[in-house]
């Protein structure tokens, strides 16, 4: 059966200081600011059409979204997650990122045959980032195809979301229920420790070579390349066939809330919050 996750549609982000998490995240990475309400501690950053990054300062006894509230959703404090960049732009974010003063680390993640590096920095509060060439002519599509930004020269030139790692304390438990619960597509785990690979689509795939498909890392807590960090009580979005997700996760006894447009917060025995959307009415295949 298929699995019924269709792609990412968002992460959130815990941070110490909205408004410096605003400038990182608009000079440095370029996003669009969508939405800024310091008074509820949320900025809501636009990464394309339909993908956002949201910000979120917690405030004591104040929720990031009331409707969450009752499910204890969070953001992560922190966590590993990485962009897509067209792969000929790959090579000028060095520049771009020693402009703005962040160390970076390269890492190669190919073959000598077929080159895939990844470039690793944080952000002011301790997420790890990655940036990932992606071919833009991959016959593997994300519902989202990843779009390369126009403007805003001296910023990264951020063509999507690609993935988030998130930590789980019971490492075998999650790679029963994810796939069982979600129904989230296992493409891989690693021989030399506990890392699975879940693609963000109908089926499993091969990860790597500039796909330009999005994927769920999930970890048991380590510390992973270039010190990166799985996430803790994060908080993520999805699109995905709603109903079928309703039915996996209420038969696996989680708790769920509905929310408005017809969306579906389920809070996942690790913490993690996710929030699973229907696709926007114009994202739909022409019937
Ligand atoms: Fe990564």
């Amino acid at each position: 059966m298929p699995s019924p996750i269709i792609d990412l549609a968002g992460l959130t982000l815990e941070v110490n200081h909205l408004e410096r998490g605003v400038r990182f995240y608009s000079d440095v990475l370029g996003l669009n600011l969508r939405r800024f309400d310091p008074d509820s501690g949320v900025a809501v950053l636009e990464v394309i059409p339909h993908q956002t990054l949201t910000l979120w300062q917690p405030i004591t006894r104040q929720h990031n979204d009331p409707q969450l509230a009752v499910l204890g959703a969070r953001g992560a404090s922190h966590l590993h997650y990485a962009w897509q960049v067209a792969a000929d732009d790959f090579e000028g974010c060095t520049a771009r990122l020693d402009a703005h003063g962040v160390h970076w680390q390269r890492i190669e993640l190919g073959t000598p045959e077929r080159p895939d590096p990844g470039l690793y920095f944080f952000d002011p509060f301790g997420h790890g980032l990655e940036i990932r060439g992606v071919d833009l002519q991959d016959q593997r599509r994300p519902r989202l195809l990843p779009r390369r930004p126009s403007g805003k020269g001296h910023s990264l030139p951020i063509a999507g979301l690609r993935e988030i790692a998130l930590a789980f304390g019971d490492y075998p438990a999650m790679t029963r229920r994810l796939p069982r619960a979600y129904g989230f597509a296992l493409a891989s785990e690693q021989d030399d420790r506990n890392f699975a690979q879940f693609t963000l689509g109908p089926q499993p795939e091969q990860d790597g070579n500039g796909t330009p498909r999005r994927w769920l890392y999930a970890w048991d807590p380590q510390v992973g390349l270039a010190g990166m960090l799985g996430g803790d009580h994060a908080l993520a979005h999805f699109y995905a066939d709603v109903p079928e997700v309703r039915r996996s996760a209420g038969t696996e006894g989680l708790p769920l809330r509905e929310l408005d447009g017809g969306r579906l917060a389920v809070r996942d025995p690790d913490g993690h919050v996710f929030v699973f959307q229907p696709l926007p009415p114009e994202l739909e295949d022409p019937a």
